[in-house]
């Protein structure tokens, strides 16, 4: 008898507030099976054959799309990655047009990424398929999270109990907060280090520690997670110049050695490399897992395209 596969009970993956630590489990150990797929000379299987994912960013994105294209394509989709730039968007067709049009064509699952917070549940609220939210304002990125707790789990055996340092551009990032829901959730101790004008008000409402300095940030620190400086939502001057904010929130050895002599050093991408860290410490083998965290995006990607299409398929048999 063939195990029944877990379930997930919501449709959508809009964020990452209010999800439990057994349902973030799921996802990360569903992923790490699809880790070892992506690592076999023959990547491909006929899970979601028929099925149609459409990724609909307005805004850039190298890793973000194309690592959900993969997925998609790893797991037997038809997958479309619809250009904005060239679409009706350009004509003046509004965000829920857009996205009835393409719920007409029977989208399973469309992947959206959008500068509006919020914009993405809206979205979400007027289709029948299922939405991912690729990042929506300064919001939430939830895949970007739970790629990046994926990276940490493989490397320390664990979240909980794990001091993590979110340092940079706070105000301005759907990843921070992202982030900082699932470590809470799953029992990690969130820090936060920042200028006081990249740091938003009340965000020990969040349950976060806030720091600005990095060396009381960084203190004893077991994940160093760094930030870009996001100037294209950026009204008027934030820091005096990336020369001065480099000096005291840029991330190079001298810094990094408040950290545990273990610490491992993330950034989502894309970096911007002399502003807010050193390029030696963001190549560094033996500390870095930047390009894991690429790595383990299209794994963590393909585990919730299964778990979002599961109800469907089911009923489907
Ligand atoms: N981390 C991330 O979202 O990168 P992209 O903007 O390249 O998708």
């Amino acid at each position: 008898m063939t195990a029944e596969p877990l379930a997930f009970r919501h449709r959508h993956l809009l964020g990452l507030e209010g999800l439990r630590a057994d349902e973030i489990d799921l996802i990360l150990d569903l992923a790490d099976g699809y880790v070892a797929q992506n690592r076999q000379a023959d990547r491909k299987n006929a899970l979601l054959r028929g099925r149609t994912i459409i990724n609909l960013f307005f805004e850039n994105s190298t890793r973000t799309r194309t690592s959900f294209e993969l997925a998609g394509k790893r797991l037997g989709a038809d997958v479309i990655n619809m250009s904005v730039a060239t679409s009706s968007v350009k004509k003046g067709e509004t965000l829920i047009d857009t996205a009835m049009t393409l719920n007409a064509m029977h989208a399973d699952v469309m992947v959206v990424r959008h500068p509006e917070s919020g914009a993405v549940k809206l979205l979400a609220d007027k289709v029948t398929g299922s939405v991912i939210n690729a990042g929506d304002g300064t919001h939430e990125h939830p895949t970007q999270a739970l790629l990046d707790a994926l990276t940490i789990r493989r490397r320390k055996g664990r979240l909980a109990g794990l001091v993590v340092t979110i340092c940079g551009d706070i105000l301005h990032s759907r990843v921070a907060r992202s982030n900082i829901h699932l470590l809470n959730a799953v029992g990690a101790t969130v820090r936060v280090v920042g200028p006081p004008t990249l740091i938003p008000s009340e965000v020990e409402n969040l349950g976060v520690e806030v720091h600005h300095r990095m060396s009381t940030g960084l203190a004893g620190a077991d994940i160093v997670m760094m930030l870009r400086l996001q100037q294209e939502r950026m009204q008027g001057q934030y820091v005096p110049s990336f020369r001065e904010y480099f000096r005291f929130y840029g991330l190079d050895y001298e810094k990094l050695a408040a950290a545990k002599p273990d610490a491992l050093i993330m950034h989502p991408g894309p970096m911007n490399r002399g502003v807010e860290i050193d390029s030696e410490v963001a190549d560094d083998i033996n500390r870095s897992v930047i390009l894991d965290q690429v790595e383990l995006g299209v794994a963590v990607r393909m585990a919730m395209l299964d778990l979002l299409t599961r109800r469907e398929r089911t009923n489907a048999q």
